[in-house]
């Protein structure tokens, strides 16, 4: 072990812990409405293609030894292959999510309803909540994003379901609307934690938080954050993320993780990467 003076990243060593995630195949695909910055109706879409996207995405997760859940996708919900704002799942509950948007709503309750047959026991929410797109763990602590989707009330609620801390941070650039486009749990583990996330993307208050809580957090450039890099999926020590966001990959690799590129093009003009794809089951 190294001490003090080194100015190298310190290294620890790294080590994959076992993941089991809910995938969404994005057969229904398009972008027919506009709800974030990077969806343009106008543009075209090609299903085909993200669904060869999508798929490599999930070989990935296969050949990492996933466990990979797969859920339906159902006509009239184009965004359902993200599947992260589909609920929050920990200690075997899973809250369900509730959209900001009217577009989305219907996802909410086919998500839970999947959730609950798969034998985890279903909560309503009553706040709105996109789920683990604004809810990521880490630690005992569920860091909560709000701002443009989720309702900080939904925050209150998180805690009271799961008996664990949330803490509130405050997103503040529209194109990082979801907690997961804007931070990325690198390691959960209690003792461990470590994250990589944007910033800018977040008020003074979360920004002066995360880097007291997280002082070796690794800090994105934009060019990566806006290929959507930080929307990244860790198991501890692979860490899956966007094939073009190159710096990120070497960071990564400097702080001892093995970075796993896929190319999620398509699906980006959704708004959306790899932690989109991916609802984690605890
Ligand atoms: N088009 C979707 C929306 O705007 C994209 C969701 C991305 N999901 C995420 N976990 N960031 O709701």
């Amino acid at each position: 072990m190294s001490t003090a003076l080194s100015t190298q990243p310190r290294q620890r060593p790294r080590t994959p812990q076992a993941r089991s995630v809910l995938m969404c195949r994005p057969a229904h695909f398009t972008v027919a409405y506009r709800i974030n910055p990077w969806m343009n109706p106008a543009e075209p879409t090609d299903t085909g293609l993200a669904e060869a996207q999508w798929q490599t995405l999930y070989d990935t997760y296969v050949r990492l030894g996933y466990d990979v859940r797969l859920i339906d996708p159902l006509p009239g919900l184009p965004d359902m292959v993200y599947a992260a704002n589909g609920g929050f799942v920990l200690d075997g509950v899973a809250y369900g999510a509730k959209f900001a948007y009217p577009q989305r709503a219907a996802e909410g309750p086919a998500y839970l309803s999947w959730l609950a047959e798969a034998g985890f026991r279903a909560r309503e929410p009553e706040e709105t909540n996109e789920g683990e797109g604004d809810f990521l763990l880490v630690g005992d602590t569920i860091l909560a994003g709000t701002g443009f989707r989720s309702d900080a009330r939904s925050h209150a609620e998180l805690g009271r379901v799961f008996g664990r801390d949330v803490v509130t941070l405050r997103l503040v650039d529209p194109s990082f609307y979801h907690l997961d486009t804007a931070l990325a749990v690198l390691d959960p583990t209690p003792g461990r934690e470590h994250i990589a996330y944007l910033p800018h993307a977040f008020d003074e208050a979360s920004r002066a938080y995360l880097a007291g809580r997280f002082p070796d957090a690794i800090v994105a450039n934009d060019a990566d954050a806006a290929v959507l890099g930080l929307n990244a999926f860790s198991d501890g020590y692979h860490v899956v993320i966007a094939s073009r966001a190159r710096d990120f990959a070497r960071q990564l690799a400097e702080h001892g993780y093995d970075p796993v590129g896929v190319d999620l093009s398509e699906l980006l003009l959704g708004g959306g990467g790899v932690k989109c794809c991916t609802l984690e089951l605890r």
